[in-house]
């Protein structure tokens, strides 16, 4: 693609490249319809998030040196391209994904972050291979985007309570969701919980919600 458009007109570029992120996008858009029918409880939705929540999503991952994510249910990736939009570099995030074939696409498309296939609700086993590997830092940010719903409640609030174990002090589990009550409500001294106001250009309209460690 970039020999092509490197001998381009710079207008026939841009059309090229524009005409290719819509093909890309309708083609992720109909891999994930297809896995929604394959396993409507795993998927949670029928289609990626829109690109108004994703950055919404990643305008609460705080970008330092040094700093590690991770994301948990990416997908086809539109909020993992946000959180690197924002400033996080490939290598610093690791994706824990159940579905091998967005495993595959995601390894393709970000070849330097760490892809792991498998179920976030183990998160310590998931995250095994990397500790093995000697990576035993704490993350500054935990993104999912997890059917939390899909799930008893008690398994969700096990989820959130070991994902607060693995961040900073302080640092955010950020979920989001189409729902008018939280995945997990806040409990005091344990963890605190904020919420954004709905994203209306999102189909369905969705909140983000951001749990923390209370200092
Ligand atoms: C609602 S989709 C969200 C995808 C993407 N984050 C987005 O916003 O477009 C849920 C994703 O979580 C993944 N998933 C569901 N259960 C999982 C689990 N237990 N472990 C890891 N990934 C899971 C699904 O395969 C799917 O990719």
């Amino acid at each position: 693609m970039e020999i092509i458009v490197k001998g381009m007109d710079p207008m026939a570029a841009h059309k090229l490249l524009t005409h290719k992120g819509l093909v890309d996008k309708i083609r992720d858009e109909l891999r994930f319809f297809r896995s929604w029918i394959d396993s409507p409880l795993t998927m949670g939705a029928v289609s990626p998030s829109g690109p108004e929540l994703a950055q919404r999503i990643a305008s609460f991952v705080p970008v330092r040196p040094g700093g590690r994510y991770l994301e948990l249910g990416p997908g086809t990736g539109v909020v993992t391209k946000a959180i690197f939009d924002r400033g996080v570099a490939q290598r610093d995030l690791t994706a824990i994904e159940y579905s091998p074939d967005f495993c595959h696409l995601l390894q393709q498309r970000y070849p330097g972050m760490i892809t792991l296939q498998g179920d976030a609700y183990s998160l310590r086993s998931t995250l095994a291979p990397q500790v093995a590997a000697g990576e035993t830092a704490r993350f500054s940010a935990i993104v999912s985007g997890l059917p939390l719903f899909n799930k008893p409640k008690e398994q969700r609030r096990a989820l959130i309570l070991e994902a607060l174990d693995l961040l900073e002090p302080g640092a955010p589990f950020i979920q989001f969701s189409y729902a008018l009550v939280p995945p997990v409500k806040p409990e005091a001294g344990l963890f605190d919980l904020a919420r954004t106001d709905w994203i209306w250009a999102n189909l369905p309209p969705a909140r983000v919600w951001v749990y923390r460690r209370p200092d």
